[in-house]
């Protein structure tokens, strides 16, 4: 869909970016979500300066802008008509220009030192119980041929649902309590160039969206471990759209696995929330350790049914 800004609108637009330094930020800026720090780096000017040209482009809504705990990040519109002026203006850019190198070269660097600290910290995870191949496929499976549409993961971790389905989304976004998971996110995001991905800090039983916000909701391997797994999808309910679904994706407890998704978790938190459970697959189907279960708000799931 093609957006259009008023003319008062796309002239702060052009005004805002027509001006050395700031092309040099929507470039970099557009390549992923980076900090003031991470970005002062790369341009190698004053923070002070570098700050009053984030602040005319955060203006104009050519950048957004968004805290972090302690930190600030800043990265291009995803949707809007804000988001098509800077990918037109940037698609008009030779970056064989010797300043643009320079700054990618900078920004690699300041990359490969955030990859470095996140392998760090994947180091401490745990092997997941399916191989990322496997998992893949069977998440493909049991969606079918429904689309994607506004993604929500929840309790991102390293962002592998991102992985799976960023790319078939119109906007994607990961959620996690963890400011360490977030990085390894963010880290995995940009080696898959993802840059339509974002991920952002949020606690899954109070999530920051309004009702009915999304399309399609991961959850990956985190409600085994909640303290309040049914809580947690009870929020993820409430931010679903109507025909929506809801994909759980959980280890099976047993080491022997079990036959009976319906047993398990999944299925009953699904049921407490008032969501009908459309689908469920055991992966692998020879000796299952996980068991993925699609909800659905219950019209849905009727009319699925
Ligand atoms: C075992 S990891 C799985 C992560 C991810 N789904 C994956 O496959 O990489 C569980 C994740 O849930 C996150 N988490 C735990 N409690 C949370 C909460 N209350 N809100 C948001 N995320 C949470 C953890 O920080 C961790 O990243």
């Amino acid at each position: 869909m093609s957006h259009f800004l008023t003319s008062p609108a796309l002239l702060a637009g052009l005004r805002a970016a027509a001006e050395p330094t700031r092309l040099r930020l929507l470039r970099i800026c557009a390549q992923g979500e980076l900090t003031v720090g991470e970005i002062t780096r790369v341009i190698a000017q004053s923070q002070p300066r570098v700050s009053r040209h984030l602040k005319i482009l955060c203006d104009a809504g050519l950048l957004v802008r968004f805290r972090e705990r302690h930190w600030v990040f800043y990265r291009v519109p995803l949707s809007g008509p804000e988001a098509e002026l800077v990918g037109n203006i940037l698609q008009n850019l030779a970056i064989e220009d010797s300043e643009f190198l320079v700054d990618q070269q900078r920004l690699e660097d300041v990359l490969a030192e955030r990859a470095r600290l996140a392998s760090g910290y994947s180091a401490e995870l745990r092997q997941p119980s399916v191989s990322d191949e496997q998992l893949s496929a069977a998440v493909r499976k049991l969606l079918g041929s429904r689309p994607v549409g506004d993604l929500l993961d929840i309790g991102t971790g390293t962002g592998r649902l991102l992985r799976f389905l960023g790319e078939s989304a119109e906007q994607a976004v990961g959620v996690d309590i963890s400011s360490k998971m977030l990085l390894v996110a963010r880290s995995n995001l940009h080696s898959a160039g993802l840059s339509q991905c974002m991920v952002r800090h949020a606690n899954m039983y109070q999530l920051p969206f309004t009702n009915a916000s999304f399309d399609t909701i991961t959850i990956d391997d985190v409600l085994n471990e909640a303290e309040d797994p049914a809580a947690a999808v009870a929020e993820a309910a409430r931010i679903l759209r109507a025909t929506g679904c809801l994909l759980l994706i959980e280890k099976i407890p047993s080491a022997n696995g079990v036959g009976d998704p319906e047993n398990t978790g999944p299925e009953r938190w699904l049921g407490d929330a008032g969501l009908g459970c459309s689908a469920s697959m055991l992966v692998p189907e020879k000796h299952p350790a996980v068991v993925l279960c699609l909800g659905q708000k219950k019209d849905a799931a009727e009319r699925a049914a």
